[in-house]
Protein backbone atom coordinates (compact mmCIF):
# COMPACT_ATOMS: atom_id res chain seq x y z
CA UNK A 1 0.00 0.00 0.00
CA UNK A 2 1.54 3.42 -0.62
CA UNK A 3 -0.54 6.98 0.23
CA UNK A 4 -0.71 10.02 -1.97
CA UNK A 5 -1.11 13.60 -0.99
CA UNK A 6 -3.04 15.15 -3.61
CA UNK A 7 -2.21 19.24 -3.76
CA UNK A 8 -2.90 22.42 -5.24
CA UNK A 9 -2.51 25.91 -4.87
CA UNK A 10 -4.82 28.25 -4.31
CA UNK A 11 -4.22 31.98 -4.46
CA UNK A 12 -7.06 34.06 -2.01
CA UNK A 13 -7.42 37.73 -3.23
CA UNK A 14 -8.94 39.95 -0.19
CA UNK A 15 -11.30 41.44 -2.82
CA UNK A 16 -11.85 42.31 -6.75
CA UNK A 17 -9.53 45.43 -7.27
CA UNK A 18 -6.38 42.77 -5.66
CA UNK A 19 -7.03 40.55 -9.01
CA UNK A 20 -4.79 41.65 -12.73
CA UNK A 21 -6.58 44.24 -14.71
CA UNK A 22 -7.39 41.15 -17.25
CA UNK A 23 -8.72 39.35 -14.42
CA UNK A 24 -10.87 41.95 -12.63
CA UNK A 25 -12.52 42.98 -15.90
CA UNK A 26 -13.29 39.01 -16.43
CA UNK A 27 -15.28 38.79 -12.89
CA UNK A 28 -16.77 42.40 -13.80
CA UNK A 29 -18.52 40.33 -17.01
CA UNK A 30 -19.40 37.40 -14.70
CA UNK A 31 -20.97 39.50 -11.82
CA UNK A 32 -22.68 41.28 -14.87
CA UNK A 33 -23.82 38.43 -16.14
CA UNK A 34 -25.71 37.41 -12.91
CA UNK A 35 -28.17 39.75 -14.07
CA UNK A 36 -29.78 37.64 -16.59
CA UNK A 37 -29.73 34.55 -14.19
CA UNK A 38 -33.36 33.28 -14.59
CA UNK A 39 -33.40 31.91 -10.61
CA UNK A 40 -37.29 31.89 -9.42
CA UNK A 41 -37.06 28.59 -7.80
CA UNK A 42 -33.33 28.87 -6.15
CA UNK A 43 -33.13 32.86 -6.29
CA UNK A 44 -29.72 31.99 -6.21
CA UNK A 45 -28.15 34.11 -9.11
CA UNK A 46 -24.81 33.02 -10.66
CA UNK A 47 -22.88 34.62 -13.86
CA UNK A 48 -19.99 32.83 -15.63
CA UNK A 49 -17.75 34.42 -18.17
CA UNK A 50 -15.22 32.66 -20.33
CA UNK A 51 -11.80 34.39 -21.77
CA UNK A 52 -11.14 33.29 -24.80
CA UNK A 53 -7.44 33.05 -26.39
CA UNK A 54 -9.02 35.26 -29.19
CA UNK A 55 -9.98 37.38 -26.84
CA UNK A 56 -13.45 36.64 -27.16
CA UNK A 57 -15.83 37.00 -24.08
CA UNK A 58 -18.42 34.42 -23.65
CA UNK A 59 -21.18 34.69 -20.87
CA UNK A 60 -23.61 32.67 -19.27
CA UNK A 61 -26.18 32.48 -16.36
CA UNK A 62 -28.42 29.77 -14.56
CA UNK A 63 -31.54 29.29 -16.16
CA UNK A 64 -33.77 27.36 -14.08
CA UNK A 65 -36.69 24.88 -14.65
CA UNK A 66 -40.38 24.30 -12.74
CA UNK A 67 -38.82 20.69 -12.99
CA UNK A 68 -35.67 21.76 -11.36
CA UNK A 69 -32.86 19.03 -12.84
CA UNK A 70 -34.03 20.55 -16.06
CA UNK A 71 -32.35 23.69 -15.43
CA UNK A 72 -28.84 24.26 -16.32
CA UNK A 73 -25.62 26.20 -14.17
CA UNK A 74 -24.01 29.48 -15.21
CA UNK A 75 -20.87 27.54 -15.68
CA UNK A 76 -22.04 25.05 -18.26
CA UNK A 77 -24.10 27.70 -20.13
CA UNK A 78 -21.03 29.19 -20.87
CA UNK A 79 -19.39 26.54 -21.79
CA UNK A 80 -21.57 24.97 -24.26
CA UNK A 81 -22.08 28.28 -25.90
CA UNK A 82 -18.14 28.59 -26.02
CA UNK A 83 -17.84 25.04 -27.78
CA UNK A 84 -21.03 25.86 -30.31
CA UNK A 85 -19.78 29.27 -31.03
CA UNK A 86 -16.18 28.98 -30.84
CA UNK A 87 -15.20 25.66 -30.81
CA UNK A 88 -11.69 25.18 -31.89
CA UNK A 89 -10.51 28.58 -29.65
CA UNK A 90 -9.36 27.78 -26.39
CA UNK A 91 -10.54 28.89 -22.88
CA UNK A 92 -7.70 30.13 -20.90
CA UNK A 93 -10.35 31.73 -17.86
CA UNK A 94 -13.58 31.73 -15.99
CA UNK A 95 -14.81 33.94 -13.80
CA UNK A 96 -17.54 32.73 -11.54
CA UNK A 97 -19.72 34.84 -9.29
CA UNK A 98 -22.97 34.30 -7.48
CA UNK A 99 -25.25 36.61 -5.78
CA UNK A 100 -28.88 35.44 -3.95
CA UNK A 101 -31.59 37.73 -3.26
CA UNK A 102 -31.90 35.78 0.32
CA UNK A 103 -28.77 36.63 1.82
CA UNK A 104 -25.26 37.81 0.79
CA UNK A 105 -23.14 35.44 -0.44
CA UNK A 106 -19.58 36.36 1.04
CA UNK A 107 -17.82 33.66 0.09
CA UNK A 108 -16.51 32.43 -3.18
CA UNK A 109 -18.68 30.23 -5.24
CA UNK A 110 -16.79 26.91 -6.55
CA UNK A 111 -18.57 25.15 -9.60
CA UNK A 112 -20.60 22.07 -8.77
CA UNK A 113 -19.36 19.13 -9.37
CA UNK A 114 -21.47 18.59 -12.88
CA UNK A 115 -19.90 21.61 -13.98
CA UNK A 116 -16.51 20.82 -12.44
CA UNK A 117 -16.49 17.57 -15.15
CA UNK A 118 -18.25 19.50 -18.16
CA UNK A 119 -15.23 22.74 -17.78
CA UNK A 120 -12.64 19.18 -17.44
CA UNK A 121 -14.20 17.80 -20.90
CA UNK A 122 -12.86 21.20 -22.53
CA UNK A 123 -9.35 21.20 -20.99
CA UNK A 124 -8.54 17.61 -21.81
CA UNK A 125 -10.22 18.47 -25.24
CA UNK A 126 -8.08 21.75 -25.85
CA UNK A 127 -5.12 20.35 -24.38
CA UNK A 128 -4.44 23.50 -21.90
CA UNK A 129 -5.57 24.06 -18.74
CA UNK A 130 -8.35 26.89 -17.63
CA UNK A 131 -7.98 29.21 -14.96
CA UNK A 132 -10.73 29.74 -12.71
CA UNK A 133 -11.74 32.28 -10.48
CA UNK A 134 -14.45 32.30 -8.02
CA UNK A 135 -16.02 35.04 -6.65
CA UNK A 136 -19.48 35.53 -3.92
CA UNK A 137 -21.29 39.25 -4.42
CA UNK A 138 -18.78 40.57 -2.02
CA UNK A 139 -15.12 39.59 -0.18
CA UNK A 140 -12.54 37.23 -0.69
CA UNK A 141 -12.22 36.01 -4.80
CA UNK A 142 -10.16 32.25 -5.01
CA UNK A 143 -8.10 31.57 -8.24
CA UNK A 144 -6.80 28.54 -9.32
CA UNK A 145 -4.71 27.37 -12.45
CA UNK A 146 -6.76 24.57 -13.67
CA UNK A 147 -10.33 22.56 -13.27
CA UNK A 148 -7.92 19.12 -12.42
CA UNK A 149 -6.85 20.90 -9.43
CA UNK A 150 -10.53 21.27 -7.98
CA UNK A 151 -11.22 17.71 -9.76
CA UNK A 152 -8.51 15.09 -8.61
CA UNK A 153 -8.99 11.80 -10.16
CA UNK A 154 -11.25 13.13 -13.38
CA UNK A 155 -12.97 10.62 -15.15
CA UNK A 156 -11.91 11.60 -18.98
CA UNK A 157 -11.83 9.63 -22.37
CA UNK A 158 -8.69 8.18 -21.46
CA UNK A 159 -10.91 5.60 -19.80
CA UNK A 160 -12.88 4.85 -22.97
CA UNK A 161 -11.13 3.11 -25.82
N1 LIG B 1 -25.62 27.03 -9.76
C1 LIG B 1 -24.80 27.48 -10.76
O1 LIG B 1 -25.24 28.16 -11.69
N2 LIG B 1 -23.50 27.16 -10.68
C2 LIG B 1 -22.94 26.38 -9.71
O2 LIG B 1 -21.78 26.01 -9.82
C3 LIG B 1 -23.72 26.03 -8.53
C4 LIG B 1 -25.17 26.23 -8.65
C5 LIG B 1 -27.04 27.35 -9.85
C6 LIG B 1 -27.92 26.17 -10.15
C7 LIG B 1 -29.24 26.63 -9.58
O3 LIG B 1 -29.91 27.41 -10.54
C8 LIG B 1 -28.84 27.52 -8.42
O4 LIG B 1 -27.49 27.88 -8.62
C9 LIG B 1 -28.98 26.87 -7.06
O5 LIG B 1 -28.34 25.65 -7.01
Amino acid sequence: MKKQNVTFELEIYESLEELSKVDQKLMRTAVEARKNAYAPYSNFQVGAALLLENGEVVIGNNQENACYPAGLCAERVAIFQAGAKYPGVVITSIAISATSMNYQVDTPAAPCGNCRQSISEYEVKQKQPIQLLMMGEVGEVMKCNSISDILPLAFTNSFLK
